[in-house]
């Protein structure tokens, strides 16, 4: 049996941290670090040992995790603390149909109250996605293009909660973008939808979104159930 890799070992930590910063750069760190898969779905983070890497007391170590755990990027299991969630919690066509529901409801919300500088922002993302290939920056271009649409939905706890699912998909495009090739087809759907929100046709726009998220299910379905495979094969 080979020995685990230590996950943390992948997180440098640039000299002491001033104690005001402590939590915002832990927090940062340990954002990326699960985003980009260098702490797997299913790693423990002990508060000491975060506390003893990057050389600070607990106190801003679990206000980091606390943030962490609000994104929906860790789970607090009993016994064990702050655990890094599952790529896709549960049922992926659960979640997109839960998504589904509320971004159409922020997004129609939000178009009569959109600016012209909010469609040329929208505009600017989807631009840079035309350009951009590294795929870290791609998964949170898709995000912030999503965001600037629902943006002006009066409702902060429903913006925060589509913002939770649109965080749990850019963990997914990080991994996934590159084998399932989606790219072209997600920004045929971006311009459209984009401009059907410019027109302010919010039926049309809905649809759009609908079937945007659509072909998510259907991309990470074919994924779990590949992964699925992939994962009897090596216990074989
Ligand atoms: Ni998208």
């Amino acid at each position: 049996m080979t020995q685990k890799p230590n996950p943390l070992s992948s997180i440098k930590v640039n000299g002491p941290i001033p104690a005001h910063l402590a939590r915002s750069v832990i927090e940062e760190t340990l954002r990326s670090a699960i985003l980009d898969g260098r702490i797997p779905c299913g790693t423990a983070l002990r508060q000491q040992d975060l506390a003893d890497l990057f050389g600070v007391s607990r106190m801003p170590v679990r206000e980091a995790l606390r943030q962490l755990e609000a994104q929906a990027l860790l789970n607090v299991v009993a016994h064990k603390g702050a655990v890094v969630a599952a790529l896709v919690q549960g049922d992926a066509t659960e979640t997109y149909e839960l998504r589904i529901l509320l971004e159409s409801e922020a997004l129609r919300r939000s178009i009569p109250l959109l600016s012209v500088a909010d469609f040329e922002l929208a505009a600017r993302y989807i631009d840079e996605l035309e350009t951009e290939h590294n795929y870290t920056e791609i998964g949170r271009l898709n995000r912030l293009f999503h965001m600037a649409l629902y943006s002006k939905a009066p409702n902060r706890r429903l913006l925060r909660l589509v913002e939770d699912g649109l965080n749990e998909e850019e963990r997914f495009l990080r991994f996934n973008l590159e084998a399932m090739g989606l790219g072209k087809l997600s920004q045929e759907d971006h311009r459209n939808l984009l401009r059907a929100v410019e027109a302010r046709d919010i039926e049309h726009s809905v649809k759009l979104l609908e079937h945007h998220l659509n072909r998510g299910v259907e991309v990470i379905t074919r994924y779990l159930e590949s992964s699925a495979a992939q994962g009897k094969k090596i216990a074989r």
